[in-house]
Parts: structure tokens; C-alpha cells; sequence
């Protein structure tokens, strides 16, 4: 398409899609998160142009748009474009000299499910944006910018996860990232166990006002521990304790979205342990009770989402389900027996079509690696 479009042959790169095995809203506080990178991706191609001009075209949108490389807007406009354009204005910031390119996007990643189709763009861009002009950051660092971009540019104040697992993904395997120095460790997935996507249909978005809501009220929460505890900048450094202590200081709402957080924080960095052992009875149990708490005390479910969850309880083969992302829709993450998988997908399907009048999208996915070039 890129080629019949802008008469060039692209340079090619694909970036994927992520799901949290656990640990919501817990790495804007500087806290631990499991998630892996998944088998739905963007692809990116990129050539360059001699006529200064950014021309981006999104084949999922059927839409192209073109900006002046020496004349980039500082701010988002509420259009596709924010992702990428977002990217390059970064990068620009950073001192890079942009020449004038086409690049054309086209993605799996379903739009709005909490699946970070954004993050997956972002990537998608950076990654053949620094190929065209010859620079490569480590994972990391990529992942960094890509934040920023949606931070900055599109205006969304989302965390490091997404572009981080995007980035840095790898087969077979979640990652424990530690969001406050980026060093993370391999979680291996059983061979045995399929990673169940059930996209409940209701739509998801970090742009919009609940997810800056809930973040807010959590961060308020650290302010008032942080006004008796100074070594407390974040909420990964708060206990349960703290909430105790000063809880009465916060507004009630506050104090559910930290105990969220900070109990999050801890079921994150022991689930990594169970799984690392194969005891996946006690992985159950925790993504049951992360689920439980970004339902009742963090608010962050929908009644969908609670739907899904709980019609997947009794189903065989299940291990553990929650909802999965930044909340208020978007996909449950169910962990089933690899040969029971089949049969569970249908199930479910089936229960929660019956239960809600909406026919949901359900995904057998894969952990897979992270960015890179395809050709
Ligand atoms: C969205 C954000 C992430 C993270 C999750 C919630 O996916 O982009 O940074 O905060 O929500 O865990």
C-alpha cells in the first residue's frame, strides 16, 4: 500500500499491542507491573520525501494528512495524527533534525480496548523515524520518548508501562517492571497457559476524564502521607500502614484509590513470585483480588467488565481473570489451560452475549517479542 501510494519502497516496522497480566495504575506511582507484549501489532512504513513535508497516512482510517517537517505543531488536536506526530515533535525537541517523510500506519490492535493501540503507534513511529535518520535509542529510552509524546503532545497523562512492554516485550514471557528505574524481570509463561482476551466492547480511553480523575485522587492520597512521611513521593513507597495512620486526612475517595495502589503494588511483586514458582492456583487468587479491587475500591470496572469477570469463574480451565488496562471497559485478561482454551472462548462468549445483549470479541493471544524491523 505504501508503495502504490507514494511510489517509494518503505522501510518496514511493527510494534505490538500489550496486555497486563497485573498491576493497574500502578506505574504512574513509580510501582511494579506484569504485562506482555501481544500477538496484535502496528506496522509502520516510512520512506523519505524531498519536499519537506510529513504526509502520514493511516490505511485503518483511510485517511492522509500532511505537515510541514520544519513547521510541526506543539500540541495535539484530538485527530489520529496526535500519535505520530507526537513522536516526530519529540524527537525534534530532543535536537534531531526531521527531513521530510511519508509514513503510512496500519494496525490489529483493536482501537479502545485497552489493548494500547496508542503505545503501539507510537513505537511503530519511532522506531522508523529514528531508522530514516540513523539513530538508535536502547529499549528503554524509546519508550521513554514515546510516553512523553503522549504526555506532552497528545495530552494524555498516562504512565510507562504501554510503551515500555511495546518496546521491550519478549516471547513467551511477561515482564515484573519496576516503573521507577525501568529494570524489569522475565516472567515466564507456561507453555500450558493461553492468554485469553475478552474484549467486552465498551469503549476505553486514557484521554478521557476518568482515568486523570482516579490518578489525581490517588496522588492527593500520597500528599497527605507525604506531609507526615516526607520519603514519600510516591505511592510505592507507602504501606498499608500509612493509610491507617492518615487515611482520615483524605477524602474518602482518595483513600480507596491508594489502597488500590498500594495493595496492587504488593499482589504485582507477589504474583511475579508464584508464577516463577508454577504455583498458578495462588496466580488465580491474586488476579481475583487485584480485580476485586480495581472494581470496588479504585472504581476503575464497569458493570461489562464485572460481567466478564465473574461469567468466567466457573468455566474449565480457568486460572485467573481481571480486568486488564486503564478501565471503564475494554478487555478482561483470562489465564486457561492452553487445551481447555478453545471451549472456554466459546463459553464465555456465549454467557456474556446471553448476560449483556453484546456480542463480545474474544482473542487467543500469545506473549511475543517486542518492537522491530521488519524489513
Ligand atoms: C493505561 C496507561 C498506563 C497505565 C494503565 C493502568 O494503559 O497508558 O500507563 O497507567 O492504563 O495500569
Amino acid at each position: 500500500m505504501h508503495l502504490a501510494r507514494f511510489q517509494a519502497e518503505p522501510a518496514i516496522f511493527a510494534a505490538p499491542g500489550r496486555v497486563n497480566l497485573i498491576g493497574e495504575h500502578t506505574d504512574y506511582a513509580e510501582g511494579f507491573v506484569m504485562p506482555a507484549a501481544i500477538d496484535f501489532a502496528t506496522l509502520s512504513g516510512i520512506s523519505p520525501r524531498t519536499d519537506g513535508k510529513i504526509v502520514l497516512y493511516s490505511e485503518n482510517y483511510g485517511q492522509e494528512r500532511a505537515f510541514e517537517a520544519a513547521a510541526l505543531p506543539a500540541m495535539g488536536s484530538r485527530h489520529w495524527t496526535d500519535y505520530p506526530l507526537g513522536v516526530v515533535a519529540i524527537l525534534a525537541g530532543e535536537g534531531h533534525a526531521i527531513p521530510g517523510f511519508s509514513l503510512s500506519l496500519w494496525g490489529d490492535v483493536p482501537l479502545g480496548s485497552g489493548l494500547s493501540s496508542s503505545a503501539a503507534v507510537e513505537v511503530a513511529t519511532a522506531l522508523a523515524v529514528l531508522s530514516l535518520i540513523g539513530v538508535s535509542y536502547p529499549g528503554p529510552v524509546l519508550a521513554r520518548l514515546c510516553q512523553r509524546a503522549e504526555n506532552e503532545f497528545v495530552g494524555a497523562n498516562c504512565g510507562i508501562m504501554d510503551q515500555f512492554i511495546s518496546a521491550n516485550g519478549k516471547q513467551n514471557h511477561a515482564l515484573l517492571l519496576d516503573c521507577r528505574d525501568l529494570s524489569f524481570k522475565l516472567a515466564p509463561i507456561p507453555a500450558n497457559v493461553a492468554l485469553v482476551i475478552a474484549n467486552t466492547m465498551v469503549r476505553h480511553s486514557v484521554a478521557g476524564g476518568d482515568y486523570p480523575t482516579r490518578r489525581a485522587e490517588s496522588e492527593a492520597a500520597c500528599a497527605v502521607i507525604a506531609s507526615h512521611r516526607p520519603g514519600v513521593p510516591f505511592l510505592r513507597d507507602a504501606t498499608l500502614e500509612d493509610l491507617e495512620k492518615w487515611g482520615h486526612e483524605m477524602t474518602p475517595k482518595s483513600l480507596l484509590r491508594a489502597r488500590h495502589v498500594i495493595s496492587e503494588n504488593l499482589r504485582t511483586v507477589a504474583a511475579a513470585e508464584v508464577l516463577a514458582k508454577g504455583d498458578l492456583a495462588e496466580l488465580g487468587r491474586l488476579m481475583a483480588e487485584a480485580h476485586a479491587s480495581y472494581s470496588r475500591d479504585f472504581e476503575g470496572s464497569c458493570v461489562e467488565a464485572d460481567a466478564m469477570v465473574a461469567l468466567a469463574q466457573d468455566l474449565p480451565g480457568l486460572i485467573g481473570a481481571r480486568l486488564t488496562g486503564g478501565g471503564f471497559g475494554g478487555c478482561t485478561i483470562n489465564l486457561v489451560e492452553q487445551s481447555q482454551a478453545a471451549a472456554f472462548v466459546e463459553a464465555l462468549g456465549g454467557r456474556y452475549a446471553a448476560q449483556t445483549g453484546i456480542v463480545p470479541q474474544i482473542h487467543i493471544c500469545h506473549a511475543s517479542g517486542g518492537a522491530h524491523r521488519v524489513k
